[in-house]
């Protein structure tokens, strides 16, 4: 089989699920799609550059699906994720060469389905809204790939900013049981896991089920349920467990007790990804994001109080219909005040069925062009200067992988960037400190000798 991901982490973290509840049915991961014969798209709806690519790359496998029928072996090709979601019956009437069309909260049963598929030559799409026992399906099937893991614990979306598709492609916000969370942890920990990070479109709207009667500790919620700090504080708990990550998270549902987190528990990682979109109220209006540009500078300050080394990281939409210039230098000038350590910049697209794709006074392109180069220089420029404040500094680095050279690793520092360093391979998996010699806009590199001196394993 050949997976290919489109999107966002949980898409990529769909796949690896795809991956590993195929495996046991015979599947084996390959390289290309020519040597495969079973190839899934697993789609992204969130832009439109990002749906097409998936037209595009269908019709290059047109010719691979002709051969292989011809040859009398059978290609079947499968697209999932959020696009198969929004257009799976277009998509089955555009391309016939489609053989299954399933949706984020149904991929579970791709066995099923493909063993359906076996019995009775048929196509099938499946894109129901049934959040029912996906994520014991996937729980049961779970494999470790290397020390760090990715742990979806939230899903989908109620926000409906007017840009956005993701409510409509992966449904209504639901939160994963903390017990059965718990477990999967604990699961992976045994696996030899020692960073988790702790998913959802919202992941910070993630909430336990209110406890019978109220009640659940002093740190939960007035009904007695559980806020992401809580389960921070819980999982943190876990032995063997070194590093705790959450992402995406939303400025309203960044509740104090969830900062209070970053003050108090150790394993939560100084990194925060913290979408804020726009500078401008007036634009943030327009979005429906719910809150202002004043109360997530607020949001920031609060949590730079709580962990003063926090490294701060957001998404940004420039050209939103009805963007003046004035509305887009308080972008920057948003960012100029916070100083991030790394961000995502993306020029406002269209989406179909979304409220702002209708409203009147679309951005030009070449404005959108223009604001978009002069945000991602002035991100740049913060993501260099974060980098760089690092030279000469001792950092604690989770080996991941190996290198593009031989005796390199590649590991993460506790602000998420990623460190090279020439270091036996024995560390594998391991933390220890690493004395950073150089920085570039996207890596740390800690020097051969320097990593050798300076190694300390924890
Ligand atoms: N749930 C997360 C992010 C979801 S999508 C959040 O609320 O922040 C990831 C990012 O894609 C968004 O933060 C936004 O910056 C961008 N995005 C979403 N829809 C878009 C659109 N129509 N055009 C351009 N960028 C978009
Ligand atoms: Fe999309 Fe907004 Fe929901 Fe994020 S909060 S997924 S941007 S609708
Ligand atoms: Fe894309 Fe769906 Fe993720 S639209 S960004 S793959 S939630």
């Amino acid at each position: 089989m050949f997976i290919r991901s489109y999107g966002c982490q949980m898409n990529v973290y769909d796949s690896e699920r795809m991956a590993e509840l195929l495996r046991p049915h015979g599947y084996r991961s390959v390289e290309t799609a020519e040597e495969a014969d079973l190839v899934i798209l697993n789609t992204c709806h969130i832009r439109e550059k990002a749906a097409e690519k998936v037209f595009s790359d269908l019709g290059r496998l047109k010719p691979l699906k002709a051969a292989s029928n011809a040859s009398g072996r059978d290609l079947t090709i499968a697209v999932a994720g959020c696009v198969a979601q929004a257009e799976g019956g277009e998509i089955q009437r555009r391309m016939p060469l489609v053989d299954i069309v399933v949706g984020p909260q149904s991929y579970h049963r791709l066995p099923e389905i493909l063993a359906r598929r076996d019995r009775l030559a048929g196509g099938g799409v499946d894109t129901d809204f049934a959040a029912e026992e996906k994520f014991d399906v996937l729980a049961a099937a779970r494999e470790a790939q290397g020390p760090a893991a990715f742990l979806t614990i939230q899903e989908g979306c109620d926000k409906f900013c007017t840009f956005c598709v993701v409510p409509y492609t992966r449904g209504a916000e639901i939160s994963r049981s903390a017990a059965a969370i718990e477990r999967e942890a604990r699961d992976l920990v045994e696996k030899g896991v020692r960073e988790i990070t702790l998913l959802g479109q919202n992941v910070n709207a993630w909430r336990s089920a209110p406890a019978p009667g109220g009640g659940g500790g002093i740190r939960a919620l007035p009904d007695g349920s559980w806020g992401l700090g809580q389960l921070c504080r819980h999982l943190a708990e876990i032995e063997g467990l070194a590093r705790l990550r959450f992402t995406t998270s939303h400025p309203r549902d960044m509740d104090d007790d969830l900062i209070d987190a970053f003050a108090t528990v150790e394993k939560l990682m100084p990194f925060l990804h913290l979408p804020v979109q726009s500078g401008s109220d007036r634009i943030l209006e327009g979005m429906n994001r719910g809150h202002t540009a004043a109360h997530y500078l607020t949001l920031i300050d609060r949590l730079r109080r709580a962990r003063p080394d926090i490294a701060l990281s957001s998404d940004f939409i420039v050209g939103f219909p009805g963007e003046t210039t004035e509305d887009f230098e308080a972008t920057l000038a948003l960012v100029d005040r916070v100083g991030f350590a790394s961000a995502y910049c993306f020029k406002y697209s269209r989406r179909p069925g979304t409220p702002a794709a209708s409203m009147g006074r679309q951005v030009a392109e070449p404005d959108k062009e223009e604001r978009l180069a002069r945000l991602l220089a002035l991100v740049e420029a913060q993501r260099v200067a974060f980098n760089s404040s690092f030279v000469g500094q001792e950092l604690p680095v989770l080996f991941e992988k190996r290198g593009r050279r031989a005796g390199q690793l590649i590991g993460r520092s506790p602000y998420l960037q990623s460190v090279h360093a020439a270091v036996p391979q024995s560390m594998l998996g391991k933390i220890a400190a690493a004395r950073i010699v150089s920085a570039s806009a996207n890596a740390l590199a800690a020097d051969a000798s320097a990593a050798r001196e300076g190694i300390r394993v924890f």
